[in-house]
């Protein structure tokens, strides 16, 4: 009204009503330029001891999701602290309503009412479900990663959530671990730029706007060399590993900004990560100058005395606090010890206020002081929940995260009229298994099937059967199922339907729940009965395409040494049926390449790319005949499908690679460049991948890296200059004098279409 006044010359409401304004723009103004950091200790000199705990403690909503259930069933008692202010975050609550009703507590009822972070395993998708972080990496598409990471917190922002425990860059190179669907592979370089992408996918380029949440980087460090692949289990690496491997993609996700980190369940070395000072606090918060906050995993604190390295709960908090782990996930540990050791000098104010600034800085930087229930909104959730622009950014990412790993005689794509196919499969009209793990906000049954992508092709008639049928299994996490090992009764109808087909297309792999956490496997074979079931297809009808879909990567010899076509779809989410069709009716040709190695068997785990020469090197060289060099007596040392692989329906040629000087000095470049054609019928994309092997240094070296690619789209016919520099950042190493430094040498490059490539060219670094 005051404005309408002032406008219609309302002079005595006008004067008043000016310097209402004038003065409430400057008060507002003020409060919006106060800085974080002086508003953060404002708000701390009021605080007492107990609500500065409260900000370090995190309590799980008041059921059981993602970890094992609280014994003493204490819904009261968190409820309780809540209203006292002494719980900073929960995790998993979730919508918009629900959020609502606990930040209301946490608002309205404590003496601060310093609002509540709200963390959620936003793992790939929200609701609506992109494919499983493993796939999106196999696309190498960083602008799509970070798209998909983008909608993701879009979707869940809207129903409350506000910081997402994700990116998983734990670097995985053992498939028996259940994890490796939720990282970015066995590569230390495209993990780092998947990691970053994602990091500015969630967070966005401004944390206030309430489409992004904080990131977490997460687990550190090391949990993906867990050994044996058992996840949990202990891990014991050198420092070469670790900063050469391991620490890189961390390192990427602190330089792409993330706001949070999230320690680890294993022991490192003789210490569990949790507790280990050198890792959070010299290297995160000290070298690396990460200013966010640290969480711990699930109950992690609590564990280290299973671990046999805390005593006590009691030291468990000392040893928590002290390494730098700022806030205790359901361990109920600091909210009950933290006093008492600072009364005992075990831990200091100083490492408490350090805790609490960090946790305070990052909801202010959410804007959740300015308005706690940003996220809060029910029409807005509804109206983002699912939406157009969402189903289309998960189906777009579906599409470039498939693989082809084999098309003998281009058997693919299938013609889109006159065919008879007949679908066989346990997963083939599963719409449970696509969405894969870490799929908590999604409903159940959800995803679009293979039957029902394919049935929207109308030219072709489709005979479905299952063959082996999907049993429900474990009821404990969401509608979990497994592959039937006992019963073939669905074989002779699956039989019928292939002796009547002129394709078949066989639909493979684990169900939903068979990879992600806990669920490490000691055989990488294709579960249940589905291996016989492909056997005895094969003997009645060969002309199969099989579709696999999988958290990990699978022993495939049988398959490949057979069948003409595998395409290898992951389990890629909501869209997964309608991507898949794509891919298989040639609306889509197919561009990933694999982020990890695919074994021969298991007894190769842990099986990359880029191993070391050994003393006894050989692969390629070694007399078929001998002993003493390093192999096995009963498999070969590659892989079935390297890193980096992955076919198109069209074919790409490489020219020989050029180099501009075959030397440089430090501080200078040269450049590395090689034609690529597009010699097939159809337009694609290949990426071109660039490989460096150091010949001789102070620590030993990979035999080769990755160190640059380039996806390329290309015209049927059309050629393409692709050129990578080669710097000396681009030949730096953690070397044995503990820096990272590139040491003068000999050096060769790769250039290829997957990590075996031998085109090669050689030069030095003075
Ligand atoms: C345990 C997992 O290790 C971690 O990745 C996850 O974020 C937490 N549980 C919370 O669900």
């Amino acid at each position: 009204m005051a404005i309408k006044d002032f406008y219609l010359g309302n002079k005595p409401y006008a004067i008043i009503s000016f310097f209402f304004l004038v003065t409430y723009t400057v008060i507002a103004q003020k409060e919006i330029e106060v800085p974080i950091s002086q508003r953060v200790f404002e708000l701390m000199a009021k605080m007492t001891l107990e609500e500065k705990i409260g900000q370090m403690n995190q309590y799980n909503g008041f059921w059981n999701v993602t970890g094992p259930s609280p014994k003493d069933g204490n819904a009261k008692e968190k409820y309780d602290h809540l209203a006292k202010g002494w719980v900073g975050s929960m995790l998993n609550v979730r919508g918009a309503e629900e959020v609502r009703a606990v930040q209301q507590v946490a608002v309205e009822q404590s003496r601060l009412g310093i609002p509540l972070i709200i963390g959620f395993d936003l793992i790939h998708g929200y609701k609506t479900i992109s494919p499983i972080p493993l796939a999106e990496s196999a696309s190498w598409d960083l602008e799509a990663i970070k798209n998909s990471a983008a909608i993701g917190a879009k979707e869940a922002a809207a129903a409350g959530i506000n910081w997402t425990f994700a990116p998983m860059v734990d670097i995985t190179r053992d498939a028996r671990w259940g994890r490796v669907m939720e990282g970015a592979g066995e590569d230390p370089y495209l993990g780092s730029l998947i990691a970053a992408a994602r990091v500015s996918g969630f967070q966005g380029s401004d944390l206030s706007n309430p489409n992004t949440v904080a990131a977490c980087a997460k687990h550190f460090a090391a949990y993906g060399f867990a050994e044996s692949g058992r996840d949990y289990n202990t891990v014991d690496i050198g420092e070469n590993t670790l900063h050469n491997i391991v620490l890189p993609p961390f390192k990427a996700a602190t330089d792409a900004g993330v706001k949070t980190f999230m320690n680890s369940f294993n022991d490192l070395n003789g210490i569990p990560a949790t507790a280990d000072k050198h890792l959070q606090r010299d290297i995160l918060k000290g070298d690396w100058g990460f200013e966010g906050f640290i969480v711990s995993d699930w109950g992690s604190l609590k564990e280290m005395i299973d671990h046999g390295y805390a005593r006590d709960k009691h030291d468990a908090g000392s040893l928590g606090l002290n390494a730098g782990s700022d806030m205790d996930m359901e361990s109920y540990i600091y909210i009950s010890e933290l006093q008492s050791l600072l009364k005992e000098g075990k831990i200091t104010i100083a490492q408490i206020d350090d805790a609490v600034r960090r946790i305070l800085t990052v909801k202010y930087e959410l804007g959740l002081f300015d308005d706690p229930y940003k996220y809060c909104n029910v029409e807005r959730e509804q109206s983002i929940s699912g939406s157009q622009e969402i189903r289309e950014g998960v189906l777009d990412m579906a599409r470039k995260s498939m693989v082809l790993l084999k098309n003998d005689q281009s058997l693919l794509p299938l013609k889109k009229e006159g065919q008879k196919i007949a679908l066989i499969g346990p997963l083939a009209a599963d719409k449970n298994s696509p969405l894969g793990n870490w799929r908590i906000a999604a409903e159940n049954n959800s995803a679009v099937s293979v039957l029902e992508g394919m049935q929207a092709y109308k030219g072709n008639s489709i005979i479905h059967e299952q063959g082996v049928r999907l049993v429900n299994s474990i009821p404990a996490f969401h509608e979990e199922v497994s592959i039937n090992n006992t019963d073939k009764c669905g074989f002779k109808a699956a039989k019928k339907a292939a002796k009547k087909a002129d394709i078949v297309v066989m639909v493979l792999g684990e169900y939903g729940f068979q990879s992600g956490e806990g669920r490490s496997r000691t055989k990488l074979g294709l579960p249940g009965f589905q291996q016989e079931l492909l056997e005895e297809i094969y003997k009645i009808n060969p002309n199969i395409v099989l579709v696999l879909m999988n958290g990990r990567p699978l022993v495939l010899n049988w398959a490949d040494e057979h069948l003409p076509a595998i395409l290898e779809t992951w389990h890629l989410g909501t869209e997964s049926g309608n991507a898949i069709a794509e891919v298989l009716y040639g609306d889509y040709n197919p561009s990933g390449k694999l982020p990890m190695s695919f074994p021969r068997s298991v007894g190769q785990m842990p099986l990359y790319y880029n191993y070391k020469s050994t003393g006894r090197p050989g692969a390629d060289g070694a007399d078929a005949g001998s002993v003493f060099w390093s192999h096995y007596g009963d498999e070969k040392n590659t892989p079935l499908y390297p890193f980096g692989y992955g076919l198109s329906y069209t074919e790409f040629e490489y020219s020989d690679i050029t180099l501009s000087a075959n030397e440089f000095t430090k501080g200078g470049t040269i450049k590395a460049s090689v034609t690529i054609s597009n010699i097939g019928k159809v337009k694609g994309k290949e990426t071109v991948q660039l490989y460096i092997k150091d010949h001789f240094a102070s620590s030993t070296r990979p035999v080769r890296e990755l160190k640059g690619f380039e996806m390329v789209e290309l015209e049927a016919g059309a050629s393409k200059k692709v050129s990578f520099e080669i710097s000396e950042e681009l030949l730096k190493f953690y070397s044995a004098s503990q820096i990272w430094e590139a040491e003068p040498g000999r050096f060769s490059l790769f250039i290829g279409t997957n990590s075996s490539t031998k085109r090669k060219a050689d030069f030095q670094l003075n």
